[in-house]
């Protein structure tokens, strides 16, 4: 079964990213075969692979607007990438008017899932149609939640917007759990913060072992490569190289409860 991860929160700037290409980049090196796709029209995740998103033919926004096949660059890093750039914000306006817009992306993975055993999803920093579609595609949802005193913003909306999902688009969708992120250890508020995200997450899905706040992480997104690839001896990759283990176990673990 391919597992196919939305990470997601409507927060900006709390690592989804990051975490994307670097969780992408462990479970490749442990033998897995990894689409990364990029559904941001910021583009971020497109660039920190090193791929020039204004160079690009295709990107998302011909799959769900026009329905072709999804545009896949092949050997990124060891993985293959769905890039996007900034046309594909006009997904978001366009689909409105749309059939089974919410489906859309669902469609186009579909034929691309027995070659893939883990599609990660980048989304965008908001509730929009482009999040909503990826958490309909998704088997899974992993919510990176910063390690700062503004966690916990807009996070019953996060979560709201999940339970839609599971109600309407996506029945099956399983909270994969949260990833305190950009964790400082030395920091008293860091610290605070992730004692409260434990607390208060903890019920709804596992919290894992935080992500932490090194400035190797935004050095090697500016070299456009992953950690592992800037600074292979790098603490943080065992932390990632813990979550990937955990990410192998998600298909094994009974479904959850559905609301
Ligand atoms: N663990 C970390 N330690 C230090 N810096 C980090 C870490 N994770 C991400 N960053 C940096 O923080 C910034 C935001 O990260 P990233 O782009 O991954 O977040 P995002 O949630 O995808 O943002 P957006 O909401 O804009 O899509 C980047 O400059 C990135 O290099
Ligand atoms: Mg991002």
């Amino acid at each position: 079964m391919t597992c196919i991860i939305a990470l997601f929160n409507q927060a900006g700037g709390v690592g989804k990213t990051t975490l994307t290409q670097n969780l992408g980049d462990r479970l490749k090196a442990r033998g897995h075969h990894v689409l990364l796709v990029d559904l941001d029209p910021q583009a971020s995740l497109t660039t920190f692979m090193g791929v020039a998103p204004d160079s690009l033919e295709k990107t998302p926004f011909d799959a769900l607007v026009n329905e072709e096949p999804l545009f896949i660059l092949k050997d990124v890093h060891g993985m293959d990438l769905a890039p996007a750039n900034i046309t594909l914000s006009a997904a978001e306006i366009q689909l409105v008017n749309l059939e089974f817009r919410e489906a859309r992306l669902k469609e186009a993975l579909d034929p691309k899932r027995d070659d893939y055993d883990f599609i990660l999803i980048d989304c965008p920093p908001s509730l929009g149609l482009l999040s909503y579609t990826s958490l309909v595609a998704a088997t899974h949802v992993l919510i990176p939640i910063e390690t700062h005193f503004k966690a916990f913003q807009g996070t019953n909306l996060l979560l709201q917007t999940v339970a839609k999902v599971r109600k309407r688009g996506n029945r099956s969708l399983q909270i994969a759990g949260f990833i305190p992120s950009r964790y400082a250890a030395t920091n008293s508020q860091d610290r605070r913060t992730l004692q409260a995200i434990r607390e208060q997450f903890g019920s709804i899905g596992t919290v894992y072992e935080p992500i932490p706040r090194l400035t190797a992480f935004a050095d090697a997104s500016e070299e456009q490569v992953p950690l592992a690839i800037y600074d292979p001896n790098n603490p943080a990759l065992k932390v990632l190289d813990q979550l990937a283990v955990q990410m192998e176990k998600l298909n094994d673990s009974p479904a959850a409860p559905q609301e």
